[in-house]
C-alpha cells in the first residue's frame, strides 16, 4: 500500500445546539492512502458528513488532528486553507451548488477560473470532462436547464477539472436513477484506475459499498469496523475488473488521452505545474473573470 495521503487521527466533533453539548464525532482515527477508494457507510446520524466536512478542511475538529502528506490542515489559515482545498480536493455533494447563473461548461471551468489559469487550456479540459460523463450535448445549458442527473454529472466534471489527489463525495447518487447511478460509480472506478484519484465516498448505496476495495462503517461517532476486501474491484455483476495495485495511472494506454494536454492534467505533478499556470495567467486578460467568480465560489463551497 503507498503512503498515506491523508491521516485523521482522534478527530472530536462537538457542536453545541440550544445550548447543549452535542457529541458527534467520538475519536476517530482513519488514514487514506494515496490512490486508494474507500466508502464510508453508517446508519444515519452518525456522523459521516460531518467526518467528510472535516476531513475537506470546510469544518474544525474540536480536537484530533488532519494531516495531509504529514502537514496538520487544521492549523493553516483560511486563504491557505482556500488554496489547499482548491488544489487537492474535489468536493461532490448529493445537492451539487452549481451556480445558477452560470452554462455547464462555465460550472466546470470555475476552480480554475478561480485560480486565474489560463482559460483556453481550461475550456478544452471541461469540455472533455463533459464529455467523458455523457453531457456533450448539454455544454450551454445552465442548471436549470438541467435535470438532477445532468446536474449531477456537471458537479463530477466539476470536481475533477483541477485533477485534484482527493475526491470527497457524499452520497453522489442519492438523487439519481438507477442507471444514472451506476453509470457515475463506474466513472468513479475508471477514474481511480486509470488517473490514480483517491475516492471516499459516503453512501448508503449497497451496490457502491459491495463493490469496493475498503469500506468503513461509522456508528455513534466512531469507525466501528474497517473493511479491505481484495485489492479488486468489481463490476455490477460482481466481476472482478481490475487488480488496483497492479494498475497504475496511465497503464491501461489512457496516458495518451487527450485531457493530459490540459493544464496540470498530470497528477503525478499537480502542484508545480498548476502554480506555473497560476503564474502565468497574473495578469491575463481572464483575471477580471476569475476575480468575479470567486466570491461566487467560495460562497458556493460555504453553503456546501
Ligand atoms: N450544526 C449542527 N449542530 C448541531 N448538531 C448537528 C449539526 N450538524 C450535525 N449535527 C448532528 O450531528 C449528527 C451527525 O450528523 P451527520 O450529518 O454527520 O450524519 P450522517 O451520518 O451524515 O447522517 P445521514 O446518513 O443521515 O446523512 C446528527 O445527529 C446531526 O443532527
Ligand atoms: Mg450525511
Amino acid at each position: 500500500m503507498s503512503e498515506p495521503l491523508v491521516v485523521a487521527r482522534d478527530v472530536k466533533k462537538t457542536f453545541v445546539h440550544e445550548g447543549k453539548v452535542v457529541p458527534v464525532l467520538n475519536g476517530v482515527d482513519l488514514s487514506v492512502a494515496k490512490g486508494e477508494m474507500l466508502c464510508v457507510v453508517g446508519p444515519s446520524g452518525t456522523g459521516k458528513s460531518t467526518l467528510l466536512h472535516i476531513l475537506g478542511t470546510l469544518d474544525l475538529p474540536t480536537s484530533g488532528s488532519i494531516t495531509y502528506e504529514g502537514r496538520d490542515v487544521t492549523r493553516l489559515s483560511s486563504s491557505e486553507l482556500a488554496r489547499f482545498r482548491n488544489r487537492t480536493l474535489g468536493f461532490v455533494f448529493q445537492f451539487h451548488h452549481l451556480m445558477p447563473e452560470f452554462d455547464a461548461l462555465e460550472n466546470v471551468m470555475m476552480p480554475g477560473l478561480v485560480q486565474g489559469l489560463p482559460r483556453a487550456p481550461l475550456k478544452k479540459r471541461a469540455r472533455e470532462l463533459l464529455e467523458e460523463v455523457g453531457l456533450a450535448h448539454r455544454l450551454a445549458h445552465r442548471p436549470g436547464e438541467l435535470s438532477g442527473g445532468e446536474q449531477q454529472r456537471v458537479a463530477l466534471a466539476r470536481a475533477l477539472v483541477l485533477d485534484p489527489a482527493l475526491i470527497l463525495a457524499d452520497e453522489p447518487t442519492g438523487n439519481l436513477d438507477s442507471r444514472t447511478s451506476e453509470q457515475v460509480h463506474q466513472l468513479f472506478f475508471e477514474l481511480n484506475a486509470r488517473r490514480g484519484t483517491t475516492f471516499l465516498i459516503v453512501t448508503h448505496s449497497r451496490d457502491m459499498a459491495q463493490r469496493m476495495p475498503r469500506v468503513v462503517t461509522m456508528r455513534d461517532g466512531v469507525v466501528e469496523r474497517d473493511e479491505r476486501k481484495s485489492e479488486t474491484y468489481r463490476d455490477r455483476d460482481g466481476r472482478q475488473e481490475a487488480a488496483l495495485d497492479v494498475l497504475p495511472p496511465g497503464a491501461d494506454g489512457s496516458a495518451t488521452e487527450p485531457s493530459a494536454t490540459a493544464t496540470a492534467a498530470d497528477p503525478t505533478k499537480p502542484s508545480s505545474s498548476r502554480e506555473n499556470a497560476g503564474e502565468s495567467a497574473v495578469g491575463d486578460t481572464e483575471g477580471d473573470a476569475a476575480a468575479t467568480s470567486t466570491n461566487a465560489s467560495d460562497e458556493a463551497g460555504n453553503r456546501a
